[in-house]
This record gives C-alpha cells, sequence and structure tokens, in this order.
C-alpha cells in the first residue's frame, strides 16, 4: 500500500505532492496554468445569496468551475463540500476553491461587538473569542474570515466605529494582532482556523464628517503614525491577508494606491499573502473619477498591488486582453497568482480540500464559547456614571422599561454572522435570573424610535422601587452605511427618561448601541448609565450581574464619547494646540468631552500611587516605570492601567498631546495592592514615524503619564 502511494505520488504533479515546499508546489502549477486559469484565480464572486445589504449588485448564478475564492453565505459542511468538488474535478488543475465570509463578531455564538471588545482591555479573551469563532467557521465551511477590521475610528458618525477597536491606533494593533492568533492560532492546516484578513488597507476610518465610503485627507506623517500602524502589528502576528480599502487617499484611492499596497506592503513590510479588494471596489475607482472605465480600473488595481477582484468582474473580463495587448506584464499577473496559490497552500486545501460534515450541535454553541461569550460581555460593558444606585441591593420591586428590554433582533448588532434572534438571551430573562426574589415587571414604554405611548410605564415605574430603562440603537443604525449626522438617540427615548425621572423613582439606564452617544441630557437625568454596547448572545447574563454587583464593572472606554454631536472630531490624542488654556475653546459649550477614551467606574475604588523609573533611563536600552495600585474598597475587582507617553519637543514634527504605549489588566482583591510595569523600549514607545515611514527618536525630555500622573524623564 505505501509503495503504491509513494508510487502515485512520483507520477503525479510536483504541486500534488504534500511533502515538496510551498515554493515548489507553487512553481510547478504556475508553470501548468494558462493565461486565462491564472486569471481565474483572481476573482472572488458571491454564488446565489448575498447577506450583506449594503453590497448591491449582481449575484453570480454559476460559479466557473476555475474561480479563485467564493464569498460563502452558507454554514453547510455538506453544501460546502459539494461547491468544492466541482472546483477540484471539473477544472482542469483541481484547484481548490477559498472560501471567504465576515465572520466578525461571531459565527453562531455570537460575541460583543468589536468596539465593546476594545472596551475590555482584555486581548487573551478576544484572542480566545476568535479561536472559537474560526473553529465554527472553518468546521462550516469558510477558510477566510474578513476580520479583524483595524481601521482607526475618531468619527463616532461614521456607522463603522461599531467593527473595529475604536480610536487609537495601538489599541487596533493590540486587539488586531490579538484577533489574528486567534483565528489562525491553531494552525492554517487545522479545522480550527481560519486565515485573517486585515480590512480595510488603509485609512478607510478617516472617512469626512463620518460618511461612508467618501474621501479621506491623511498626510503621510498621519498615515504612518495612526493609520498603517496596526497593519504593523498585525502582519507582526502572522495575518494572512488584506483587504483593500474603498476610500480615496488623499487623491489615490485605497484599491488602487501603489504606495501602500505595493511599496509599502511589499517592498518595505515584506508581505506575500493576497490583498482582496472590497466589495466592487474596483468598479468603483470609476466613480471615483480616477479611472475611465472597467477596463482601466482594472488595470490600475492589479498594477497598484490588488490581487484579487471581489465582485467588480473587471479581473475577470479584462486581465486576459490586458496581458496580450501588453498593457500589464504577465508577471504581475503571476506575482498575483502566487499569492492567492500560496494562502491555498497554507491552508492545506490542496491536501485537505473537504471538511467533516459535523452536525450543527457539534459545532455551535460549545460550553467553552457561551462562557467565554459571557465574560467578554462581562469585562466589557462600561459603567458610565454611578451615583450608588448600582448595584442594586434590597430592591423588591424592579420596573425594566424600554425598546431594549426584551429586543433580540438589536441586540445582536451589525454583523449577526449566522445568529438567529431566537439564540439570544434579551435584558430582560437575564434580569429575572439575576434577582429571583424581586417582582420584575416589563413595559415597553417606547420603541427604537421613540414612538409610543409612556403611560403604562410610567405607571409600572410609580409602583417600582427602581427602573432599569434599557434605550439603544437599532441594530442597522451601526455598520457599513449607516453614517449618521446626530449621534444622540432619538428624542423620544430622552423623553421616555425624563417623565420616568419625573415619577421620583431611581433610574438605571442601559445602553445598546454601536457607536458613541451623545448622552449629556441622558447623564442630567439617570441615576447610573451603563454602556452595554452590542453584547452578544449571553450579554443578558453579564448585564444581570453587574447590576446586582456579582460582577464588578470594569469597562473602560475605547473611543471617546464627545459632549455633544458638534464637538466631533474629539478623541484623546489630539496634536497640540497653538493657544492653549482658554482660547481656542468652544464659547457654547464645554470643549470636554463628556466621558474621554479611558472612562470605566467600578464599584470599588483603585488609588495609585507615584510613578517611578527603575534605574536611570536611557535611549539606547529599555527601561521600567512602575506604580503601585491598590484598591481601596470593599470590592475585589479589575484595574486596567494605562499607560501614555507624552513628548513635549520635537524638533521634526508636531506629536500628539499623548499617546498610549501600553496597558495592563490586574485582578485586585479589597485591600490588595500590585505593582504595575511598563517596560519602555525607547525606539518603540517614545519614537515616532516621519512621512516615510522612518523611525526616529530623539533626546531630550518625555513624559509617562498614568492614573492622571506625570512623570518626567530625560533621555
Ligand atoms: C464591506 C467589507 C466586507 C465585504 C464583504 C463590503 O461591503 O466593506 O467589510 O468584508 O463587503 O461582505
Amino acid at each position: 500500500m505505501r509503495r503504491l502511494l509513494l508510487l502515485l505520488l512520483l507520477i503525479s504533479p510536483a504541486y500534488k505532492n504534500p511533502h515538496l515546499s510551498e515554493d515548489k508546489r507553487i512553481e510547478d502549477l504556475l508553470a501548468r496554468m494558462t493565461l486565462h486559469e491564472k486569471v481565474m484565480q483572481l476573482n472572488q464572486f458571491t454564488l446565489g445569496r448575498n447577506d450583506n445589504v449594503n453590497n448591491i449588485g449582481e449575484v453570480v448564478g454559476k460559479l466557473p468551475a476555475e474561480i479563485g475564492s467564493v464569498i460563502y453565505y452558507a454554514a453547510d459542511p455538506v453544501l460546502r463540500n459539494a461547491m468544492q468538488r466541482r472546483a477540484m474535478e471539473e477544472s482542469r488543475l483541481g484547484i481548490p476553491l477559498i472560501f471567504g465570509y465576515d465572520d466578525i463578531h461571531g459565527f453562531k455564538t455570537l460575541y460583543q461587538i468589536s468596539l465593546g471588545q476594545a472596551c475590555s482591555w482584555n486581548p487573551s479573551l478576544v484572542e480566545k473569542m476568535c479561536s472559537y469563532s474560526a473553529r465554527e467557521a472553518r468546521r462550516s465551511g469558510v477558510d477566510w474570515t474578513f476580520s479583524p477590521m483595524i481601521d482607526v475610528a475618531r468619527d463616532p458618525r461614521w456607522g463603522r466605529v461599531a467593527e473595529g477597536y475604536g480610536e487609537d491606533p495601538y489599541v487596533n494593533g493590540v486587539f488586531g494582532a490579538a484577533s489574528v492568533r486567534g483565528y489562525q492560532g491553531a494552525g492554517l492546516k487545522s479545522l480550527d482556523a481560519v486565515a485573517a484578513c486585515l480590512k480595510h488597507y488603509v485609512g478607510y476610518g478617516a472617512s469626512e464628517a463620518g460618511r461612508d465610503y467618501v474621501y479621506t485627507e491623511i498626510s503621510r506623517p498621519t498615515l504612518w503614525n495612526v493609520y498603517l500602524f496596526p497593519y504593523k502589528m498585525c502582519l507582526d502576528a502572522g495575518a494572512q491577508s488584506l483587504m483593500s480599502s474603498f476610500n480615496d487617499i488623499s487623491g489615490i484611492p485605497g484599491s488602487a494606491n501603489h504606495y501602500t499596497l505595493t511599496e509599502v506592503l511589499r517592498d518595505t513590510w515584506g508581505f506575500d499573502g493576497p490583498v482582496v479588494s472590497d466589495w466592487d471596489a474596483v468598479k468603483q475607482l470609476i466613480n471615483q473619477g480616477y479611472a475611465a472605465n472597467l477596463r482601466e480600473a482594472s488595470s490600475k488595481a492589479l498594477m497598484a498591488g490588488v490581487d484579487m477582484d471581489m465582485m467588480s468582474h473587471g479581473y475577470e473580463e479584462y486581465l486576459e486582453d490586458l496581458v496580450e495587448s501588453g498593457e500589464i506584464p504577465v508577471s504581475v499577473v503571476d506575482e498575483a497568482v502566487r499569492r492567492v496559490l500560496r494562502i491555498k497552500f497554507r491552508l492545506g486545501l490542496f491536501d485537505n480540500p473537504y471538511i467533516p460534515e459535523e452536525t450543527p450541535e457539534k459545532r455551535f454553541f460549545l460550553p467553552e464559547a457561551m462562557e467565554t461569550a459571557s465574560q467578554l460581555a462581562a469585562e466589557s460593558m462600561v459603567l458610565l456614571k454611578n451615583n450608588g444606585v448600582l448595584p442594586i441591593r434590597n430592591a423588591s420591586n424592579i420596573a425594566v422599561i424600554g425598546p431594549l428590554a426584551k429586543n433580540s433582533w438589536d441586540l445582536m448588532g451589525n454583523w449577526k454572522g449566522h445568529t438567529e434572534p431566537e439564540e439570544m438571551d434579551v435584558f430582560l430573562d437575564g434580569i429575572r435570573r439575576e434577582f429571583p426574589s424581586a417582582e420584575i415587571k416589563y413595559e415597553l414604554g417606547c420603541n427604537v424610535n421613540g414612538e409610543g405611548d409612556f403611560s403604562a410605564a410610567l405607571a409600572l415605574a410609580e409602583r417600582s422601587d427602581v427602573v432599569i430603562l434599557c434605550l439603544g440603537e437599532k441594530l442597522n443604525w451601526s455598520g457599513e452605511n449607516t453614517s449618521r449626522s446626530s449621534i444622540a438617540l432619538p428624542g423620544g427615548q430622552e423623553k421616555l427618561l425624563e417623565e420616568i425621572k419625573a415619577t421620583g423613582k431611581p433610574v438605571v439606564v442601559t445602553l445598546t448601541n454601536g457607536r458613541p452617544l451623545e448622552l449629556n441630557r441622558i447623564d442630567a437625568l439617570a441615576d447610573a448609565v451603563l454602556e452595554t454596547w452590542q453584547p452578544g448572545v449571553n450579554g443578558a447574563s453579564a448585564l444581570g450581574g453587574i447590576l446586582s454587583g456579582r460582577i464588578n464593572p470594569s469597562g473602560k472606554l475605547a473611543i471617546t464619547f464627545p459632549w455633544s454631536t458638534g464637538q466631533i472630531p474629539i478623541y484623546y490624542n489630539r496634536h497640540k494646540s497653538a493657544r492653549r488654556g482658554t482660547q481656542g475653546v468652544y464659547k457654547d459649550i464645554t470643549s470636554d468631552p463628556l466621558y474621554p477614551f479611558g472612562h470605566g467606574l467600578s464599584y470599588t475604588t483603585f488609588e495609585y500611587g507615584d510613578p517611578r523609573c527603575i534605574g536611570t533611563p536611557s535611549i539606547d536600552r529599555p527601561f521600567k516605570v512602575e506604580i503601585e495600585v491598590s484598591n481601596t474598597g470593599k470590592a475585589d475587582g479589575y484595574e486596567t492601567v494605562l499607560w501614555y507617553i507624552s513628548d513635549p519637543y520635537c524638533s521634526v514634527l508636531t506629536r500628539p498631546e499623548k499617546e498610549l504605549k501600553y496597558f495592563e489588566k490586574k485582578f485586585l482583591k479589597a485591600g490588595e495592592k500590585a505593582t504595575f510595569v511598563f517596560e519602555v523600549d525607547p525606539s518603540r514607545d517614545l519614537g515616532y514615524l516621519d512621512g516615510d515611514g522612518r523611525s526616529f527618536l530623539e533626546s531630550g525630555e518625555y513624559h509617562v503619564i498614568v492614573g492622571g500622573r506625570d512623570l518626567k524623564i530625560m533621555i
């Protein structure tokens, strides 16, 4: 038997031999491919169905057997295997398909949205979550997830702030890298891993005034220090692919930008995996005025470095002709094909194209996934305000009111994967379980639009000891194509709060939403405000636990909540102003945000000592700064210490007022003390990048800012 297998291997083509190196197999296969077969590898279609409502366009009825990739909207291994069989058996060379899908905050077991995840400051939990999500996805037919989104986003009017990790480049890098490790960590060939795709490369989050898909004006230093920064961290974590963005980057669209796609990504960073365009992004070069027609758009995108065309159909239609007419060299096509084949070899698709046909029970909602969903929800909710009403103790009549109290649909948030609303645990049920001896009554009050007759809700409030008012956004108010000119909740929701407050009962407001909100009126009325984000299948238990005090909240904001929409953009790491103090501030409202980056309350208190440097700081050697933090309250709890640096003077470029460089979360029992340590690598943590991405570091004065304290150091 072994000899027969050996013989078969010897007579079969080299690219089919799993014992040969990836490069040998790629080159062997490439040499056998016709131009048509090569071009087909550079296309991604979606078959029959399209779950992304924003992607309007023709849906392909029949897949050519030679196609490179498919966006796969099913969760059925049998269907996946049947589609793969066609590619393997009906294409001349038997090249497997790679199946892509947006597994964003959960495939079936739904977790907290990414913006909420960042507020947990617990990247290992996010890594775990992504590993469980990868397992569900791969075993359901998906090899490649279009995640993580690491677009630094500083304008909450942009609906896609929900999909990333907030306003800070470092936080996006840390959480993006954690999710890459989670998705890919089991090993790409494993049935428990999927290849990650970093998106949207690059600068999409800078969309003007939060309008989706529009122009972005990004200077080179900002491009490097803010937008490219997290990509580099995630590539260092091993990410296998990227998606090119829709936005125009200062005159050259992201999907035709040779500088970002080739000079930076390939020439500087040496990345050898594929770049797929965003949906229709190649064709959209025409709308952006950068290509006269689809032929030119396809040529520009490929030449810039987009290897695979998602649904524009331009590569399919024009690349062969463009090569044959000599307008693009075949070597560019070859290089793109190599990258596509490489990810397929790395995923083991040539050797194991099919997946086991397991039942849904074996794949979905496994106990460890559900446990992680609960923990992540608990750690990511942010207590924004508390005048002492929380935790709720000794209440015998609790009123649960509001449009998000018993609303499983909107609770899911955007990119809900394959989760069905009936699989979600609604807040009301979580609260009922949490307070078994209290009488819990529910009234809607108003719908998410703020419409409704409040009378029953007000009567209920009157009869209760405390009101839990669940406000928030609809599922489709955040995510792609959901820009909003105001980030306030509908007036009707605020009015409901106002009238309930007038009953004199204490009111705890919970917020379920995918972006920072304008909360100044809500903050003024509510006794407590708890930001839950869109917390996933088990969010209700986490919410119940925080309300009762079983869980001590530990989330902190990874994005600033402005005082009002008019303050936007307002992010913590703005560059220094020419005039300080009272000059340049708003004359009509405060210039401070309502809840700054890093804000989040606990049921205990933490006291910070003075930060100190261990030894003498130096420009060319790592050194340590440490601070002692004590839990001075009565409850055990987590504390996250955020370490910023500030460079008061830089001779090359101006720098932000302060920049987050490190964070750490620790559990401290009541009365316990812990030392938090920041290991400063001077070039990484104190240095900066110039407009060509070159790191530089000047000697002189720097500040380490931690827990509101400021330590001056000289290097
Ligand atoms: C989105 C991407 C997504 C793709 C495929 C696009 O409209 O911008 O984030 O991965 O669709 O669904």
